[in-house]
This record gives structure tokens, sequence and C-alpha cells, in this order.
């Protein structure tokens, strides 16, 4: 049998963080809609689901930082090689997928709840984003697992 070594267990850690991190934003988008007529409830589920998600999103960047370390990428060299330049276009994504989540999180949809501005359209929009973006970061992270 294989044993599980560090980088096989922070790797592993990674990816259920990932899981967690897209399931749930795709499990959210899913069920809001269904919500619309219960504002109160829609709100509680957003809130819960963010208690979930910013904890996976913050086990994401210190995995990920680990498995930098343990694919044998050097921060300081990133531009020299292929697998380095993946990294930089996964991390752009990794940052707009976290600032879409952070604006709607934070800015947008309270906004919301106090029917003062923001709209559905702009929730879908910032949700849209935050979700194609880690998508595609997971997509280089496949990438550069198999490099
Ligand atoms: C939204 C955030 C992120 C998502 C969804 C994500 C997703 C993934 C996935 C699915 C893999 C593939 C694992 C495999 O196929 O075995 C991976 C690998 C990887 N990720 Fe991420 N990741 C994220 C953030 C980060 C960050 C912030 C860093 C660096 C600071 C990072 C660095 C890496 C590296 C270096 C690998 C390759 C590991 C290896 O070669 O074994 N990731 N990521």
């Amino acid at each position: 049998m294989l044993s599980i070594s560090e980088p096989t267990l922070v790797l592993w850690m990674h990816i259920v963080a990932a899981c967690i991190w897209i399931g749930g934003q795709v499990t959210v988008a899913a069920f809001i809609p269904l919500l619309r007529r219960h504002p109160d409830l829609a709100r509680r589920v957003g809130r819960r689901y963010q208690a979930v998600a910013w904890p996976a999103f913050a086990v994401l960047m210190v995995t990920g930082v680990v498995n930098v370390g343990n694919a044998g990428l050097h921060w300081s060299q990133l531009l020299d090689s292929p697998a380095g330049r993946t990294l930089v276009v996964k991390l752009v994504l990794v940052a707009l997928s976290g600032i879409a989540a952070s604006v709607h999180s934070f800015l947008q949809a309270p906004r919301r709840g106090r029917a003062s501005g923001g709209s559905a359209v702009g929730s879908a929009v910032l949700g849209s984003i935050s979700l194609i973006a880690a998508l595609l970061a997971a997509l280089y992270g496949v990438a550069l697992a198999g490099a």
C-alpha cells in the first residue's frame, strides 16, 4: 500500500477546500432563487454558507503556499518556467474569485438586505465571476499537479 506523505496530505486538504469553495457556490446559486420570497431565510442561508466558505478559502491559501514549495516552485523565479507562469495565472484567478466573493459578501449583499441598493443581477454577476474564476483556478491547479 502507498504511504500518505505530508505533501499528499496537504494536497488532499487543498482539494477538499476547493470542493467546499466551488461546490458551496454552486449549491447556493441553485438554492437562493428558490428563497426569493423568503428574504430572511435567504440571508440566513447566505451567512451559513459564508461561515463554511471563508475558512475553506483560508485553507486554500495556506495549503496552496505549501503546495508551491512541495511542487518545487520558487516564488522568486515564477516567470522563468511554464509551471511558474501557470501558477501566476492561477493566482490572478484566485484573487479574482476572492475579490468578487468579498464584494458580494461584505458590500453588495448586505446593502440588498437593507433594501437601499444592490440587486439580484449584481449578486448573480459577482457570484458568477467568483465561481468561473475558481473553476479556472482549479483547472490550472490540475495542470500544475500533472506537470
Ligand atoms: C480558489 C482557490 C483555489 C482553487 C479552487 C484551487 C484548486 C486546486 C486544484 C483542484 C488543484 C489540483 C490538485 C490535483 O489535481 O491533485 C490545485 C493544485 C495546486 N494549487 Fe491550488 N487552488 C486554489 C488556490 C491556490 C493558491 C492560493 C495557491 C498558491 C498560493 C495554489 C497552489 C497550487 C499548487 C502549487 C498546486 C499543484 C500542487 C502539486 O503540484 O502537487 N492554489 N489547486
